[in-house]
């Protein structure tokens, strides 16, 4: 018999058998949650370094913690860059913020790369390896022109087949996806834009989004094409941006703040790079896989999430994107989200509150930024410290995020709590 790892307190207890010898492993996880927050103002911010704008967001994570530097024991640190001039940038704002000699490394997983830094960080917290960890994501987008950040995220889609020869840009992706997916159901055009009317609107609430205005339906519909049926109000913005999350373990967590927001469970999955290669464009595989394990981890009844949970972040680079987040996360069956956001029901008040921060789609999405932002934005739903106009009711005290990378080839669900768990 072989012990693989002893560790106390016990979590919980694997045994398999290889090789005719029966193992044991025992895994050690502790009890992990979010104590500070912290964002930059997301949108064309020419007037910042990229050291400047995560130092917006750092500040205020390290204030909101009520800690300094000198408790940072851990930084993790996600940028996607080939925008902007600065070649190690984790090593760059580790220094521009004080925190010079503090371990650090730079994580990659595109517009999920914020949710990998944040699972990274858990696990260290989690294995006991540190008490406190600060979670970093920044991009300065608008470093380079938008036709050359356009070629940049096309690159990111599938390189050597769809992007080289065929000239595919995420716009163009994610048009794939709308067709089919209108084609199959039945949506409309009008029904997508009715998800960027709502993002808009709450934006509008959010001085710290890079839209803060609201559109109708007409005004999407007026909008030029993008990537048919995808219009400019359909999509995404090229943002600056900067936001940061103080993770700590239970023992810190409670000298520290009255309302920790618990990890209770991230979920991750990967898909091909190839869309060739997927069978169907009605749904994101990797997404759909990432909210099973996360409900499973958190407890959450995945016939119906929504039943438990208060608020929800979803990734809408595009807004498909966020009409295939209802059906992937469980929110509507397939081929019904589209009903959600033609009858209103993402709204305050509706089945389940989505992107109350006005989304990627008028918040902003600063590649690397995002799912940390999303992060920030759950904790500060479940503390209840959101104006009235795009605060959610919070009764079970329980949301999540969906952070998605490329067209689905990392996704990243994370459930978050009041209550520790068991
Ligand atoms: N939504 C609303 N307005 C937008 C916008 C968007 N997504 N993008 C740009 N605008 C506005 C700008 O504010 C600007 O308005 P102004 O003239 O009043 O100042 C105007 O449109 C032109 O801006 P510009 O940057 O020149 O737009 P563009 O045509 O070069 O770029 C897109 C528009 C849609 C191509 C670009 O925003 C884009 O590629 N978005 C997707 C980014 C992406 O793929 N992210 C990763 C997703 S997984």
């Amino acid at each position: 018999m072989i012990v693989e790892l002893v560790t106390a307190p016990l979590k919980t207890i694997h045994t398999k058998t290889i090789h005719n010898r029966q193992v044991i492993s025992l895994s050690y996880v502790r009890p992990v949650a979010i104590v500070g927050v912290g964002q930059s103002r997301f949108g064309r911010v020419p007037d910042m370094t990229l050291n400047e704008l995560a130092w917006q967001a750092v500040k205020q994570a390290l204030k909101d913690a009520g800690i300094t530097q000198k408790d940072v024991q851990m930084v993790s640190f996600a940028n996607v860059g080939g925008w902007s001039a600065e070649p190690l940038p984790a090593i760059s704002v580790n220094e521009y913020s004080g925190l010079t000699g503090v371990g650090t490394y730079r994580i990659e997983a595109a517009c999920a790369s914020g949710s990998a830094a944040l699972t990274t960080a858990y696990n260290i917290i989690a294995s006991g390896s540190a008490d406190v960890a600060l979670v970093v994501g920044v991009e300065r987008m608008n470093e380079s022109l938008t036709p050359t950040v356009v070629e940049l995220i096309g690159r990111a889609g599938n390189y050597f087949w769809e992007f080289s020869q065929f000239g595919l840009t995420f716009p163009g992706y994610y048009a794939l996806y709308a067709t089919a997916y209108m084609n199959e159901y039945g949506a409309r055009e009008e029904d997508l834009a009715a998800v960027s009317v709502k993002n808009h609107y709450y934006g509008s609430f959010n001085p710290y989004a890079a839209f803060q205005k609201r559109i109708t339906v007409e005004d999407v519909m007026r909008s030029r094409y993008v990537a048919w049926p995808l219009k400019l109000y359909d999509c995404s913005p090229v943002t600056d941006g900067a936001a940061a999350v103080v993770l700590a373990s239970a023992e810190v967590a409670k000298k520290l703040t009255d309302t920790p927001i618990w990890i209770r469970g991230i979920g991750y999955a990967s898909d091909t790079s190839n869309l060739s290669k997927r069978p169907s464009f009605l749904n994101l595989e990797a997404a759909r896989r990432a909210a099973q394990e996360a409900y499973r981890k958190a407890g959450i009844d995945p016939s119906k999430p929504h039943k438990q949970l208060d608020v929800a972040e979803v990734h809408d680079c595009f807004t498909i994107a966020e009409v295939i987040a209802y059906e992937d996360l469980g929110f509507a069956r397939p081929g019904t989200g589209y009903m959600l956001a033609r009858e209103g029901e993402t709204y305050k008040g509706g089945l389940i509150p989505v992107n109350l921060d006005g989304g990627l789609k008028a918040k902003g999405h600063p590649i690397a930024a995002t799912g940390v932002s999303m992060a920030g934005e759950i904790a500060k739903q479940l503390r209840q410290q959101n104006p009235k106009d795009r605060q959610a009711d919070i009764i079970h005290g329980v949301g999540l995020a969906h952070n998605i990378g490329g067209t689905g080839h990392y996704a990243y669900v994370t459930v978050y709590s009041l209550e520790k768990g068991g």
